[in-house]
C-alpha cells in the first residue's frame, strides 16, 4: 500500500475545481487519509519545491503556490503515486491528453491545477511537510473490498 501527497494549487481552488478533483480520486477507488486547506507561506513553499531551487522557474512556482490558498490531501492505495500522476497528466497541460486533470482543465505550464508526489520517498517527505502524524487518519472504507482485495 502506498500514499501520496496531492495539492490542488491556487488556480484549481480559485476555479472551483476542488470537488471535481477530489471526486475523480474517490471514484477511482483511492482512499482519502488527509485533507486540509491552507495558505502556503514562503518557507513551506521553498521546502516543498527545494529540488527545483536552481531552476529558472523556481521563483515563479514559489510566487504562484503562495498566491492564494491550496487544498492538501493524502491519498492511499496500491501504486497511489503512479495512479495519481497518471490521472494528473504531464507537467505541461498543453501536452496532456483529454481525460487527465491537466488535459481537461489547463493550458498553461505554470497554472497546471494540481501537484502530485513523483515517488513514494518524496511522498513521505511531502506528507510530513503538510500534515502532522495526527492529521493522517487511519480508517476503513466500507466498500474497499469491492475496489481491490
Ligand atoms: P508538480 O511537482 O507540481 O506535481 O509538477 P510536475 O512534477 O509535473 O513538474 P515539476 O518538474 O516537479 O515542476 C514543478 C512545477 O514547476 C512548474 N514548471 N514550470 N516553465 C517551466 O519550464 C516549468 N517547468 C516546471 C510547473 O508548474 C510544475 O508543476
Ligand atoms: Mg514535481
Amino acid at each position: 500500500m502506498e500514499r501520496t501527497l496531492v495539492l490542488i494549487k491556487p488556480d484549481g481552488v480559485q476555479r472551483g475545481l476542488v470537488g471535481e478533483v477530489v471526486g475523480r480520486f474517490e471514484r477511482r477507488g483511492l482512499h482519502l487519509v488527509g485533507l486540509r486547506m491552507l495558505a502556503v507561506d514562503r518557507e513551506l513553499a521553498e521546502r516543498h519545491y527545494a529540488e527545483h531551487r536552481e531552476r529558472p522557474f523556481f521563483e515563479a512556482v514559489i510566487e504562484f503556490i503562495t498566491s492564494s490558498p491550496v487544498v492538501a490531501m493524502a491519498w492511499e492505495g496500491p501504486n497511489a503515486v503512479g495512479l495519481v500522476r497518471g490521472m494528473m497528466g504531464p507537467t505541461n497541460p498543453a501536452n496532456a491528453a483529454p481525460g487527465t486533470i491537466r488535459g481537461d482543465f489547463g493550458i498553461d505550464i505554470g497554472q497546471n491545477i494540481i501537484h502530485g508526489s513523483d515517488s513514494p520517498a518524496r511522498a513521505e517527505v511531502e506528507m510530513a511537510l503538510f500534515f502532522s502524524p495526527q492529521e493522517l487518519v487511519s480508517w476503513e472504507r466500507a466498500e474497499s473490498t469491492w475496489i481491490h482485495p
